[in-house]
């Protein structure tokens, strides 16, 4: 893509995000239900730079856990001391030096595009730069670099270190850099922590190459928008809120309507078909895939799901980790998760919660139902109140019901227990043994009408006083 050079992509993530004040690492607070760290992963990936590498330190394991999980391929490194940006660079060139060029990211800018990435590697490779930054101009410089120009000198001085002139400079540093790695290699344990933080700082590298004569070049952005550091709760809401409104008018823009953008939330790994309906304060997050014609109604939340096409879910609807086909309605108040199926054209309504179980096409469980480790034939009918007994306190036991059977309202299925195709069990029936293809089950006691205890009753009210 790029020449025939290899870019190596090293996004740094070990730094503690002191102003957060949280126990959970900065770059694995949450934008859109997914970690910080996931967007300039991803930046990179869509940018075509496939050979990435996280710096961990701070929370590392839990950093580390994410990474295996969501991207496997990307190599972790640890830095055990969070000594600066320049420090995490040191420690991690056995890594880089085996690419020709080098881009440096940060882990906690979640609103960095990949056409930049794309724009600042192919500048640099075009041009015999030894190192090429991304900067920006801002009316808000305060806790960046200051990029520093005069006729003799390039160099980025931090904010804690600016004098009050540099203070002003309103060109600053995103954080974003590519080398050539022959020239990085040469610098990077030149690197000095005589500042006030004590630190080593990549950025200083720029100021070092300059001085050496080098071509260092400054690729400054007028928008600092896609460049936003978050270091704060107050800068996660805000990017947040960027990020939703991007993803908004992406869908929107491909057919999606909804009637107030403001209250809708969808992640960054959502995916869906064109025309679809959300209504107002919906939120679809994770790995969720909806299909055309579907419509999602108020209060619903959608997490890690595959909806079909033409479904219709009410409103005040929680989906997690499921599956639901073509044409089946939902709610409003259900809960579906954990591995549920609910098949083509079934129905699944009101204050019904359905967990890891499988509804067959065209089944109805419209109210007041739990049903949990089961697996529902086609064309079943669930009365309103029956509940399988899936845990016997010990273990979860699973329930079989067969096709087009007529569960009757308020039945117990005490599990492991299993229905046969056509039966039928009577209202209000604990069913505990297997029940026969075709049979009926009634398990209650049979009414008894008892004539006139009533009336007698009222009698010996009336002769043992008058109160
Ligand atoms: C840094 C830059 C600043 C720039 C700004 C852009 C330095 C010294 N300053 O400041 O010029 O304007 O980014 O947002 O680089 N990290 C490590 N190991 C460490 C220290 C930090 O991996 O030892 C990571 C952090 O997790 C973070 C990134 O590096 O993701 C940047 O560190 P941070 O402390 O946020 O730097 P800033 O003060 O924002
Ligand atoms: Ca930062």
């Amino acid at each position: 893509m790029f020449d025939r050079r290899t870019v190596g992509v090293l996004i740094l993530a070990a730094g503690k995000g002191t102003r957060m004040k949280s126990n959970l690492p900065k770059v694995l607070q949450p934008v859109l239900e997914e970690p910080l760290l996931f967007y300039p992963l991803q930046a990179a990936l869509a940018a075509g730079l496939e050979n990435r590498a996280v710096v961990i330190g701070h929370g590392g394991d839990a950093v580390q856990t994410y990474i295996s999980a969501m991207s496997p391929e990307v190599r972790v490194i640890w830095q055990h001391d969070q000594l600066g940006t320049g420090h995490a660079v040191q420690i991690s060139k056995e890594w880089w030096n085996s690419f020709s060029d080098i881009l440096v990211i940060p882990g906690d800018a979640p609103l960095l595009k990949s056409e930049i990435l794309i724009d600042l590697v192919k500048a640099h490779i075009d041009s015999p730069a030894s190192c090429t930054f991304a900067s920006f101009i801002t009316e808000t410089p305060a806790g960046y670099g200051r990029v520093v120009r005069d006729s003799n000198a390039l160099s980025i001085v931090e904010e804690k270190d600016a004098s009050e002139e540099q203070k002003k400079i309103r060109e600053v540093n995103s954080g974003i850099y590519i080398f050539r790695t022959p020239d990085l290699l040469s610098n990077i344990d030149s690197l000095a922590n005589d500042n006030v933080q004590g630190e080593y700082y990549l950025p200083d590298v720029v100021g070092l190459m300059y001085e050496q004569g080098k071509s260092v070049e400054a690729l400054c952005f007028d928008n600092g928008t896609d460049f936003q550091g978050v270091n704060s709760p107050l800068q996660l809401a805000e990017a947040t809120s960027i990020l939703k409104q991007r993803i908004l008018n992406h869908w929107m823009s491909q057919g999606v309507k909804c009637a107030d953008p403001s209250s809708v939330f969808i992640g960054p790994r959502v995916r869906l078909e064109g025309d679809i309906w959300l209504d107002p304060f919906v939120q679809l997050y994770g790995n969720t895939e909806i299909g055309d014609g579907t419509h999602i109604g108020s209060h619903s939340l959608v997490r890690n799901t595959v909806i079909g096409k033409s479904v219709d879910i009410i409103n005040f609807v929680s989906i997690i980790a499921s599956e639901i086909e073509d044409h089946a309605t939902i709610g409003p108040f259900s809960f579906i998760r954990d591995n549920a199926h609910i098949g083509e054209g079934a129905f699944v309504g009101k204050f019904v919660e359905i967990k890891k179980s499988s509804i067959g096409s065209g089944s109805k469980v419209p109210h007041l139902s739990y049903i949990g480790d089961a697996t529902i034939g086609n064309h079943v009918n669930i009365g309103a109140g029956t509940i399988t007994c899936n845990y016997d306190g010990v273990a979860k036991n699973p329930t079989h019901i067969g096709d087009r059977c007529f569960v009757g309202s308020d039945t117990m299925l005490v599990a492991p227990v299993s229905l046969g195709d056509d039966s039928f069990t009577a209202a209000g029936s604990v069913i505990t043994d297997d029940v026969p293809e075709g049979a009926l089950a009634i398990a209650r006691a049979r009414q008894k009408n008892i004539e006139g205890w009533v009336l007698r009753r009222k009698g010996s009210n009336q002769e043992g006083g008058k109160e």
